[in-house]
């Protein structure tokens, strides 16, 4: 009987590690869904743009971005990247748009960097940390 138990729950414990892998690795193999950024963008430059808007307004990646699912077990970085659910994302957008626009038509010097990539002016000279930038 004790022996029936600890089979259940080694099984269980199996079940869950199966899950949470599938879990983890279902967002990997998603289509990008990008409007703004170029699509050959490098999983690096993505990255290190994302991260300074972290910096940038003082948040986590889930200011913008919803959780994957309900079942990944509390697992970390479980957020649906591609997904437009939080209408966070799309004030980004519109803060990005103006982000490039501002450097294409006002400091565009040297064509050889994509106007997307340039940051003269960046998401950080005016939200200095914050989510909603300081008047002064
Ligand atoms: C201020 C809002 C904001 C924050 C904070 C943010 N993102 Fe994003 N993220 C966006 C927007 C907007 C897009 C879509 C860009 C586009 O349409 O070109 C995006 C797109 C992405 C994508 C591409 C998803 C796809 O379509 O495949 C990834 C991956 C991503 N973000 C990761 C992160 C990570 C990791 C963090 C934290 C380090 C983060 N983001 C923080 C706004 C944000
Ligand atoms: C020229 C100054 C400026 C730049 C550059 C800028 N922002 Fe903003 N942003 C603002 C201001 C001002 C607000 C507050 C608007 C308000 O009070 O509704 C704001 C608000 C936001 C918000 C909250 C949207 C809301 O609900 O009002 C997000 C998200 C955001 N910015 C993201 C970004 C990101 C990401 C970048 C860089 C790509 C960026 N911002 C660059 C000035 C700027």
């Amino acid at each position: 009987m004790l022996h029936q138990k600890k089979l259940i729950v080694v099984a269980s414990i199996a079940a869950t590690v199966v899950i949470s892998i599938a879990a983890t690795k279902a967002p990997v193999v998603k289509e990008r869904n990008l409007k703004i950024l170029p699509k050959d963008i490098s999983d690096e430059k993505l990255d290190s743009i994302m991260k300074t808007y972290n910096v940038a307004l003082g948040v986590k990646c889930d200011f913008c971005h919803v959780p994957y699912n309900k079942l990944n077990f509390g697992m970390k970085d479980s957020l649906d990247y591609a997904s437009d659910t939080n209408p966070m994302k799309e004030e980004g957008r519109k803060m990005m748009r103006m982000t490039i626009d501002i450097n294409k038509n006002y400091f565009y010097f040297t064509k050889d960097v994509r106007p997307e990539y340039l940051h003269v002016v960046q998401c950080k000279t005016c939200h200095q940390g914050q989510p909603f930038p300081p008047e002064n």
